[in-house]
C-alpha cells in the first residue's frame, strides 16, 4: 500500500503544528476552564446581591463534555497548562472525576498537564486531600481582607474563618505554591494590603494583587477610583522591603518583587497584576472556556465561539479543534479598558471564569 502514496507524511507538510495561533503571533498553552457559574459568595466586584439568572443545568457541558474538550485542547492543540475557575469550581459535583481523567492525558510533550484551580477557598480544607489525589497540582485562593466584618461586607457572606481554613488544608494537602488573590478597592479595603502580607509571608503564601477590573455588575467600576499598581506598590513600600525591580515577567501577568525578612515576618515575595493600569495583552497565552462550552478568546471578548452545540450534533474531535482554531484567529490584540471606546462584556466575572 504504501508505495502508492510513496514516501509523503501522514500529514500534509503544510499543515504543520496544529496550535492556537491569532493574528499577531500568540499561542494559546493555557486553558481556563469555567465549571460552573454558581458561587457560594457575592463579591461585591464580581456579582450582584442577588437577581442574577444561573445557567440551565442542560446548558451546561457535562463532565464528559468538558473532559472531551480539555483533552481535545490538550492533545491535539498545544494546551500544557489547565485551570479551573468558576464561579466557584468546588460546587462542580464532579470536580474530582474530571481532575482525575484530566490528570492523565499527555501534552504533546509527553507531560501531564499541570491542573491548578482558583476557589474562594470555602470547603478546601475538607476536599483539598481528595483533589490533590485527583491530580490536581496547586490553587489560587481569592481574599480581600482579613477583618471579618469587612469580609462579611465585601463577599455579602460571613466566611473569613472557612477561607482560612481552606488555605491551611491546601498546604498540608501540598497543593502548592499556594497564591493568594487580592483586589483592592478603594475606601473598602485598602488598609488590608499590607496585613495581607504579612499573613501571606508568614504562612509561605505567594499574594498577589490583582487591579480591578471592569468585569463585576455593571456601572460599578470607576477608573479613576481603581487603587492602580503603582499606589499598592507605594503603600507596601511603606512597611516592607521590597526589592528595587520586579521579576522578568514571561506570558505570567503578576510582576513579583522580592520581600526582604524583617523582625516579624521572613522573606517571600509579592506580586501586582496591573491588568488595567499596565496591559500584558501582547504576552497573553491563553484561551478561555465557559460553563456552558462558549470559546471566549479573552476576559473581555463581546463575542463568544460555540463548542457544546457542535459538540451535542456530532462535531468530530478534528472539527471542534478547528473551529477553536478559527475562534483564536479572530482574537483581539487588546482590552482597551483605558479607551473611551471600551465596552463592559455582558457576562460577570462568575460567568467567564477568573
Ligand atoms: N477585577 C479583578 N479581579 C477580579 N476577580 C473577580 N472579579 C474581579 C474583578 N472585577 C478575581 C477574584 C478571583 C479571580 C477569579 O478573579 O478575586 O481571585
Ligand atoms: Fe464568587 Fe469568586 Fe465572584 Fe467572589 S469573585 S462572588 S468568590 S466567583
Amino acid at each position: 500500500m504504501s508505495g502508492l502514496l510513496g514516501d509523503a507524511p501522514t500529514r500534509p507538510a503544510s499543515e504543520g503544528v496544529r496550535e492556537l495561533r491569532d493574528a499577531y503571533g500568540r499561542v494559546a498553552r493555557d486553558l481556563r476552564v469555567s465549571l460552573t457559574d454558581r458561587c457560594n459568595l457575592r463579591c461585591t466586584y464580581c456579582m450582584p446581591a442577588e437577581g442574577l439568572d444561573w445557567l440551565p443545568r442542560e446548558s451546561t457541558l457535562t463532565d464528559e463534555e468538558v473532559v472531551r474538550l480539555v483533552r481535545i485542547a490538550v492533545e491535539d492543540l498545544g494546551i500544557d497548562e489547565v485551570r479551573f475557575t468558576g464561579g466557584e469550581p468546588l460546587l462542580r459535583r464532579g470536580l474530582e472525576g474530571i481532575l482525575a481523567e484530566c490528570a492523565r492525558l499527555r501534552t504533546r510533550h509527553g507531560h501531564a498537564p499541570e491542573l491548578s484551580l482558583t476557589t474562594n477557598g470555602l470547603g478546601l480544607d475538607k476536599r483539598a486531600r481528595a483533589l490533590k489525589e485527583a491530580g490536581l497540582t496547586r490553587v489560587n485562593v481569592s481574599l480581600d481582607t482579613l477583618d471579618r466584618e469587612r469580609y462579611a461586607r465585601l463577599a455579602r457572606r460571613d466566611r473569613l474563618p472557612d477561607v482560612i481554613a481552606g488555605l491551611a488544608g491546601a498546604a498540608s494537602a501540598g497543593l502548592t505554591p499556594i497564591k493568594v488573590n487580592t483586589v483592592l478597592m478603594r475606601g473598602v479595603n485598602e488598609e488590608d494590603a499590607v496585613p495581607l502580607l504579612h499573613f501571606c509571608l508568614t504562612h509561605g503564601y505567594q499574594l498577589r494583587f490583582i487591579e480591578q477590573m471592569p468585569l463585576g455588575p455593571p456601572h460599578t467600576w470607576r477608573r479613576t477610583e481603581m487603587v492602580d499598581a503603582a499606589e499598592i506598590h507605594r503603600r507596601l513600600s511603606e512597611h516592607f522591603a521590597l526589592s528595587q525591580e520586579p521579576a522578568p515577567q514571561g506570558s505570567a501577568p503578576a510582576a513579583v518583587w522580592q520581600v526582604a525578612a524583617g523582625e516579624d515576618h521572613p522573606a517571600g515575595s509579592v506580586g501586582i497584576i496591573a491588568s488595567v493600569s499596565r496591559p500584558f495583552c501582547g504576552a497573553c497565552d491563553r484561551t478561555r472556556l465557559t460553563a456552558d462550552g462558549q470559546i471566549r478568546t479573552c476576559l473581555f471578548s463581546r463575542s463568544e465561539t460555540d463548542l457544546r452545540d457542535a459538540m451535542r450534533s456530532g462535531a468530530s474531535d478534528r472539527e471542534l479543534a478547528d473551529i477553536w482554531i478559527g475562534a483564536m484567529a479572530e482574537k483581539k490584540a487588546g482590552h482597551d479598558i483605558d479607551d473611551v471606546s471600551f465596552i463592559q462584556p455582558d457576562r460577570t466575572m462568575s460567568a467567564i471564569g477568573g
